[in-house]
């Protein structure tokens, strides 16, 4: 009876087995289908192109991480739909203008800027039914304006002259977001004794200097991305809360170049006040003034200041970094040190990240790099740091990675590692 006993304790086991397996089956082929048939939540998805930008990925920059002892994050802000870091800046200027109705809906944003702030106006402002005017220097790359005018902008190209001249490209598009409230004002003024509509227009036409270019009826808003605390603000709300977030509070330095300031005292300050011993640094060009202004507290000497000059000498070939005066934005900025960054510097570290991590990046970026090195060099191994990756290669071909343009400045990358910084 036992053997009997015995097999039919074993069928009894198997099938409760079998049972099992099924029901175990079961499950998963409804969970699976489940998966599958899951409709995407809101948080799989944004709305429109202003969702796309920000919460760009944090990478470990595997060479730079090996080659130091310390992990070199780097935030993707090259990813953002208008190719760099200014997307979350020209969000910020546009909202809230348009919440403080400085700006309104249709209204045009004007800029002076030859570089990414005004390619991200000129991307996001239709996102908001907002026209951009941008005013640039005529020494400024044709491809530039060609950019611009493609993302449906009006370009004003105008002779490059000091800061303090009425007719800097910076103090131009100020006027122009006067003009443009100015006729505005008159428009409505006209409509009420008419009682009738004019037809809007809204373009560009040759610059007179009687007539303004910007004819919107909707008036203008001056961006002044130097001066505007929306550009801090774009950085400690935003770029600032996703690094803490994205390494957990496991920072231990920060770095950044500053052409604004915008990024690095954003970030300075919301990581430094998160957690007191974040260690923050600025990364520093050739020509600019404010490693001085960091380090010794004097930024230059009289002949030097920003204003003094007819126009810009040529300091650096990196692009949209370095400045010779203290804008509001970068007095946010709460550094402990600065290093000084050479243009060679760059140069060699953009190549050195293409080959050894695939990262093709533009001259800011390739400088950024070079201050996590310093950065790694001052604090020794065992440290997380994290730099800005601002913008790609793509939008420095014609300089930055021109051999012929790099070769007359005796810029030519010839390292094969890091030796030029000193390591390896
Ligand atoms: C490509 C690029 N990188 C870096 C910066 C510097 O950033 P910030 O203006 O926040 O100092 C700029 C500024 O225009 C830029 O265009």
């Amino acid at each position: 009876m036992a053997p009997v006993r015995s097999t039919g304790a074993i069928v009894a086991a198997v099938s409760l087995s079998m049972a099992l397996l099924s029901l175990f089956l079961y499950k998963s082929k409804i969970s699976s289908k489940k998966t599958k048939l899951t409709l995407p939540s809101k948080k799989n998805h944004t709305t429109g192109l202003v969702g796309a930008i920000g919460n760009t990925p944090l990478i470990r920059i595997n060479s730079l991480s090996d080659a130091t002892g310390c992990e070199i994050l780097g935030k993707c802000e090259f990813l953002n739909p208008g190719g760099s870091v200014k997307d979350r800046v020209a969000v910020k200027i546009i909202e809230e203008a348009l919440e403080s109705g400085d700006l309104a809906p249709g209204g045009v944003v004007t800029e002076g800027s030859a570089g990414s702030t005004a390619i991200s106006l000129a991307t996001v402002a239709p996102a908001y039914g907002c026209k951009c005017h941008v005013v640039i220097p005529d020494d400024a790359a044709i491809e530039k304006s060609q950019i611009l005018e493609a993302l449906g902008a009006t370009v004003e190209r105008v002779r490059p002259v000091s800061i303090t001249h009425r007719d800097h490209f910076v103090n131009i598009a100020r006027r122009r977001a006067t003009e443009a409230n100015e006729l505005a004002m008159k428009h409505r003024k006209d409509e009420q004794m008419n009682g009738q509509a004019l037809e809007q227009t809204n373009g560009f036409q040759c610059d007179g200097e009687k007539q303004s270019v910007v004819t919107s009826y909707t008036g203008g808003y001056f961006a002044d991305q130097f001066e505007n605390m929306a550009n801090f603000r774009a950085h400690y709300e935003g770029t600032g809360p996703e690094i803490w977030e994205q390494t957990g509070g496991n920072v231990d330095a920060f770095v950044a170049a500053a052409g604004t300031g915008g990024t690095v005292a954003g970030v300075s300050r919301f990581l430094q006040e998160k957690k007191f011993n974040v260690k923050c640094f600025l990364i520093d060009p050739p020509g600019s003034g404010l490693y001085n202004k960091v380090t010794r507290g004097v930024m230059y000497t009289r002949e030097e200041a920003e204003g003094r000059r007819l126009k810009n000498p040529f300091d650096t070939i990196t692009e949209g970094i370095g400045i010779n005066r203290i804008t509001k934005n970068f007095m946010m900025a709460k550094l402990d040190g600065a290093f000084r960054g050479t243009d060679k510097e760059a140069v060699e570290m953009s190549r050195y990240l293409m080959k050894n991590d695939g990262l093709f990046l533009g001259s800011s970026s390739a400088m950024n790099c070079v201050g996590a090195v310093r950065a790694a060099q001052a604090l020794g191994p065992g440290h997380t740091i994290v730099i800005i990756l601002c913008d790609s290669g793509m939008r420095h071909l014609s300089k930055f990675f021109s051999a012929e343009y790099l070769s007359q400045y005796g810029l030519t990358p010839s390292a094969s590692g890091l030796e030029f910084l000193g390591v390896g």
